[in-house]
């Protein structure tokens, strides 16, 4: 049975950063309070020409970069998301076009924050199975795009991003150990974006009401999120048949400095074994655990032989982790450059359009 190795990693960030004084600017709240109840002190907000799947090309390009691995070659792309572009098409359809990734199936996964575990996990056991040999698994958010910026007690804490990782079969052990998945709709109603859906289509009064922004209850969610992250980590850590002991690093979900110290307590663990970088990003959602292992790597702080697990929690509610041995690139041959096939499939895309609008018209001739 093959491995499913973690081999090329990427992110992407708006330009755009929002502090908490900005912040203070809009609502009533200073960034005094913000930085001691979250850890945040500043956000990534998307510019008028950014958007999910830029974003997440942009961190899929990269990530394929480092894999040596071109776009043509990627059987699977699962890009996680809670602010997909569209209801349908799939945002990861998007990206598929947009990288040129010609043989690819492409899918979206919505299990909110905890969603890139979902998807690595996912694209993992498609590995594991033996029917594709390379994924591309991506966490991408425009969460500014569905914050309410009159709400205090949610818009301090999102901000925008993407984190990619490029999975690849090899018969070397390692790659991802272990992955648990948990889901729990009674509380659906925590953390949610009512409208826009099928059940509340979009109407004057969903607008007039606020129903297309994100609606919490911060303690509730915190108070779940206090009690399934170290839980997760453990039974992630048991289906491996590996001990707190055994691993180096915890990346977990970046929501909140105090739910992550409260992780650590349940765990035993001390800080400097977690990886933090929430101040400068806030909550990402799905993406915020791949940037965060993403900016570990390139600082050096995550070598290549450690194991760590990545675990997250999120709205539905859903709460997970992954235990995985870091081992970098596989040996490839050549020096792959993913921005050709980017160039390519632009005009290719051009070209598939132009052929079927010409179809069109002379089937409609032969009607
Ligand atoms: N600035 C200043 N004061 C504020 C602010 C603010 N931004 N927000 C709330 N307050 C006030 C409140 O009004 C309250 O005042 P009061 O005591 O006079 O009523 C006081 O500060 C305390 O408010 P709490 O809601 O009790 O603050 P708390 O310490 O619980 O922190 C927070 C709120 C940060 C939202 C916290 O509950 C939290 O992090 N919850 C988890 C949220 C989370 O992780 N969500 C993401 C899930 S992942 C996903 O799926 C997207």
């Amino acid at each position: 049975m093959p491995y499913a190795h973690i081999t090329g990693w990427g992110m992407a960030a708006p330009e755009g950063v929002m502090t908490n004084d900005d912040l203070a600017k809009i609502v009533d709240t200073n960034d005094q309070w913000i930085r001691e109840r979250t850890g945040i002190s500043e956000r990534r907000i998307a510019g008028a020409t950014e958007f999910t799947s830029t974003l997440a090309v942009e961190a899929s390009i990269k990530a394929l970069k480092v894999a040596n691995v071109r776009p043509t070659d990627i059987d699977l792309i699962i890009c996680s998301t809670s602010t997909p572009e569209y209801m349908f098409p799939a945002t990861a359809c998007l990206i598929q076009d947009q990288l040129g990734a010609t043989k690819a199936g492409a899918f979206d996964l919505l299990a909110a924050c905890t969603g890139f575990i979902y998807a690595l996990n996912m694209g993992a056991q498609a590995i594991r199975s033996g029917s594709i040999k390379t994924a591309l698994i991506i966490g991408s958010e425009t969460l500014s795009r569905f914050v309410n910026w009159k709400d205090r007690n949610t818009c301090i804490l999102f901000g925008d991003g993407a984190g990619a990782f490029v999975l690849q079969a090899s018969e070397r052990p390692g790659g991802v150990l272990s992955a648990v998945m948990h889901s729990d709709g009674s509380g659906g109603d925590l953390l949610t974006l009512p409208a826009g859906g099928s059940r509340f289509p979009a109407t004057e009064s969903t607008v007039h009401e606020g129903l297309h922004c994100i609606k919490m209850d911060g303690k509730e969610v915190f108070r779940f999120a206090t009690r399934v992250m170290a839980s997760a980590t453990l039974e992630a850590l048991d289906a491996a048949g590996l001990k707190v002991e055994d691993i180096k690093w915890i990346v977990p979900h970046q929501a909140n400095i105090r739910i992550i110290e409260a992780a650590a307590r349940g765990l035993k663990l001390p800080m400097e074994r977690f990886v933090v970088n929430l101040d400068r990003y806030g909550n990402t959602s799905t993406a915020s655990i791949p940037i965060a292992m993403v900016e570990a790597i390139e600082k050096g702080q995550i070598k290549e032989g450690e194991k760590l697990v990545m675990v997250g929690f999120g709205a539905g509610l859903t709460w997970g982790a992954l235990a995985a041995e870091w081992t970098g690139p596989l040996p490839s041959k050549g020096h792959v450059r993913p921005e050709q096939y980017r160039r390519l499939g632009r005009v290719r895309s051009l070209v598939r359009r132009a052929i079927r609008f010409i179809e069109g018209l002379l089937y409609r001739r032969e009607l």
